[in-house]
Parts: C-alpha cells; sequence; structure tokens
C-alpha cells in the first residue's frame, strides 16, 4: 500500500478551521451550539462529503462520515475527536484527530485500499466541559455514560438548556437515539496532540496510550457575608473571597502531598459575587478540576478537599457547598488496538512509546462501548489550552500515516 499523505492540504485546513473562531487569531475558541460551531460543523461536513463520505449527524450533534467497507455490516472501524475549542485555546486539539482523521481515510482511498469493515470519521460534540459544565458530552451519551435524562438537567451559564440549545442548533430527534450498541465499532482509535512535554523531551515522534487518567469536577459555593469595603472592621468579617481562597491553597497542596505526580487539582473558575471594588465579597463559585490515574488516590484527595472545606467554613464562619460535576473513572486501552498502532509504526520505521493520557479525551467514554488506543504526537513544549499551542506539520504528518496504516489493518 502506498500511502501519501497530502500535508500541504491538511495544514491548510487547519489553518482555515482555526480562523472559524470568537477569538483573535491565533487563538481559537469555538463552544459548542454556537453559531461558530455550526459554522464549523458545515465546513467539515462539506470536505467530508468531497472525499465521498456518508455524512450523518445524531441528536446531540455528534458527527459520523462514513466509507462504507465490502462488508457493510461488519461492525466499523472508527477514528476521530473534537472541534470544539475552550476559550483562548490552540487550533490543533481535537482538531488533529478529525481532520488528521479525515486525511488518514484520504489517503487509503488514494492507495487504492479498499476496507472490509467500514471505516467511520467521528467528530464528537462538545468533548470540552465550557458551556455545559461536563466534557465530552457527545462520547457519553454514544456509550451510555451519561443517560439522556442527566444530559436533560443540563444547563449553560446563561440558563438555556441543552435541550433547547441543541434543538435550537438544528439537532432534532431524542436523546435516546444516541446511543450506540456495543458491537457499533470493532475498534476506535484517537490520534491527539500529547498536550504533555514527554515526546518533544525524549525525542519519540508518537506515543501509544496506554491508560487515560481519571478526571472528576466539583463546584464549591462559598456563602459569607458582604457589606462596605470601608466601614465594616477586619474582625467583624466574613468574606467569601478569603475563606475561597484558603480553600484553594488547600486544594493545591491535597494534590501536591498525595504522594504521586500523577495527581492534578486546578481551579480555574473563581466567580466572585457582587465583583465590586468596595464591596466585601458575600459568594464565591469555585469549580474544580482533579485528576488521577489512580482512582483510589483521586478519591482520597477528593475527602482531602472535603475535609478542608469543613475545617475553613468552621474557622471563617461561612457556608460551603460542593456539587460534584462529574467523577469518571479511568480507561485502559485495548491491546490488540495498541497491537495494531506499534505494528502501524514498526511498518513506518517510527519509535513509539508508551504514555499514559493525562488529560481526558473522548476515547475515555469510548472505551465503555469499543475496544479503543490512542496515538499521541508532540506539541511544542508540552503547551495546549493556549493559543500558542503547535504541533509541526512532519510530527502530524508522521501521525496520519500511522493512523491510516492502523486503520487498514483493523479494516481489513
Ligand atoms: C480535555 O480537554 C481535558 O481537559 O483534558
Ligand atoms: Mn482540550
Ligand atoms: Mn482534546
Amino acid at each position: 500500500m502506498n500511502l501519501d499523505v497530502d500535508r500541504d492540504r491538511l495544514i491548510q485546513e487547519i489553518e482555515e478551521l482555526a480562523q472559524i473562531s470568537d477569538a483573535e487569531a491565533p487563538a481559537v475558541t469555538r463552544i459548542v451550539f454556537t453559531p461558530t460551531d455550526l459554522k464549523a460543523r458545515a465546513w467539515l461536513i462539506t470536505r467530508c462529503e468531497k472525499a465521498g463520505l456518508a455524512v450523518r449527524q445524531d441528536p446531540i450533534g455528534n458527527i459520523f462520515a462514513r466509507w462504507t467497507g465490502s462488508d457493510s455490516n461488519a461492525p466499523a472501524v472508527g477514528a476521530g475527536s473534537h472541534m470544539d475549542a475552550i476559550p483562548n485555546a490552540g487550533k490543533f486539539d481535537g482538531v488533529v484527530g478529525v481532520l488528521g482523521g479525515l486525511e488518514a481515510i484520504r489517503s487509503l482511498k488514494r492507495s487504492g485500499f479498499r476496507p472490509r469493515h467500514s471505516i467511520e470519521l467521528l467528530v464528537f460534540t462538545s468533548e470540552e466541559p465550557t458551556r455545559f459544565g461536563i466534557g465530552c458530552l457527545g462520547s457519553r451519551l454514544l456509550s451510555g455514560s451519561l443517560s439522556p435524562d442527566e444530559a436533560k438537567k443540563l444547563v449553560d451559564k446563561d440558563g438555556a438548556s441543552l435541550e433547547e440549545v441543541r434543538r435550537k442548533a438544528g439537532f432534532e430527534g431524542e436523546l435516546e437515539e444516541v446511543k450506540l450498541p456495543r458491537g457499533h465499532y470493532k475498534a476506535f482509535v484517537e490520534m491527539h496532540i500529547e498536550q504533555g512535554p514527554l515526546l518533544e523531551r525524549q525525542k519519540v515522534p508518537l506515543g501509544i496510550v496506554r491508560r487515560i487518567a481519571a478526571p472528576a469536577s466539583l463546584r464549591i459555593s462559598v456563602e459569607g457575608v458582604g457589606g462596605h469595603a470601608g466601614g465594616v472592621l477586619m474582625p467583624d468579617r466574613r468574606d467569601a473571597l478569603c475563606a475561597a481562597a484558603e480553600l484553594i491553597l488547600a486544594i493545591e497542596n491535597a494534590a501536591k502531598t498525595s504522594g504521586a505526580v500523577d495527581t492534578v487539582a486546578t481551579v480555574g473558575i473563581c466567580e466572585v459575587f457582587p465583583g465590586a471594588v468596595n464591596s466585601i465579597p458575600s459568594r464565591v463559585n469555585l469549580i474544580v478540576d482533579l485528576r488521577d490515574t489512580d482512582l483510589r488516590r483521586r478519591d482520597a484527595v477528593m475527602g482531602k478537599v472535603k475535609a478542608a472545606q469543613e475545617m475553613i467554613a468552621a474557622k471563617r464562619l461561612v457556608s460551603i457547598q460542593e456539587t460534584l460535576l462529574n467523577a469518571d473513572a479511568p480507561a485502559e486501552c485495548t491491546p490488540e488496538i495498541i497491537g495494531a498502532l506499534s505494528q502501524a509504526c514498526a511498518k513506518h520505521r517510527q519509535k513509539s512509546m508508551p504514555m499514559v493520557s493525562r488529560a481526558y479525551h473522548d476515547s475515555l467514554f469510548m472505551s465503555r462501548l469499543a475496544p479503543v488506543a490512542m496515538l499521541f504526537i508532540p506539541c511544542r513544549n508540552g503547551y495546549s489550552h493556549r493559543p500558542d499551542e503547535y504541533a509541526s506539520p512532519e510530527d502530524i504528518a508522521r501521525g496520519v500515516a500511522v493512523l491510516a496504516e492502523t486503520l487498514a489493518n483493523l479494516a481489513e
């Protein structure tokens, strides 16, 4: 098979997609079901159709672009990722797996390969949690990891429900129709930038993911007492932001002292009410993101975070409420798919190394539906979720060639 990746076109497409954004270049912002997200979807669908793929979208907006195999009833081989982007993100997170997946399929078509199993490009809805507070909406629903009833309770910060928003965006049908039967996929492979520095540091061009860390997130609301910034004396204060500040440091400390570098905790959202310079903060909402490759250790850190809340609430006479937004188990990649990726690397004479994904991905949830594995490519300095995220054309094209080889092997 003569696999010839059209690197220039692929890079051109990554650049074009980056321009469909709500942030000023080089930053990319593409939030689910905004006009920008819908524009990006339409742009991608046109490209999939040009490539001769049959496109359908399900009621949550997952996009399936299928190259039907000679045995159309056999389970499909899936590849893909997401196109939504958090505020002030870069252009490669998710996109490399989507456009790289499309180019892998196109290169297989050009090579004359004819699959027995259908090959399906999947673009997941809202891998990022930006709008509805929970990531991987599409893959959670596809795999039955989130029930339609739970999904219907989700609202965005303006109070609009997921149901309302998706229907307005043109996605009709019932969420109950989204879940796929086990056996729909024979295998699922997601290519992604590493979002960490290890490949680059070790000068290895490809990573094969064995395990995806377990993410969890919490909303913590601190309720204190507001008042005049001049009039209320310091001994009388019950400042919600000061209590939250103490809690944020306790969260950092809980992660740092877990005994493993694999425990990470981030408070990425801190909303302060009323948010006036001369008013004591009366209420603070924090969103905490906590992850670990080891479920027990992560849960132990969550226990410490809870204990810190109780201690700080008692000491500072504030009330602290915690809501668990999600707490997912880690995923193991499947040895057969890891093997297919390793074989493809060997065939292309590319060095690879086993990796853990500390970021989460739709593959975490796809692993509950099908055998999965992930292919990582390096990104400069490990930067991701920032505008200067960068993966080189050579690294992307190398990943696409290995992905194509893997898909061919699995679809034969
Ligand atoms: C995905 O974007 C993550 O936060 O890991
Ligand atoms: Mn991301
Ligand atoms: Mn991603």
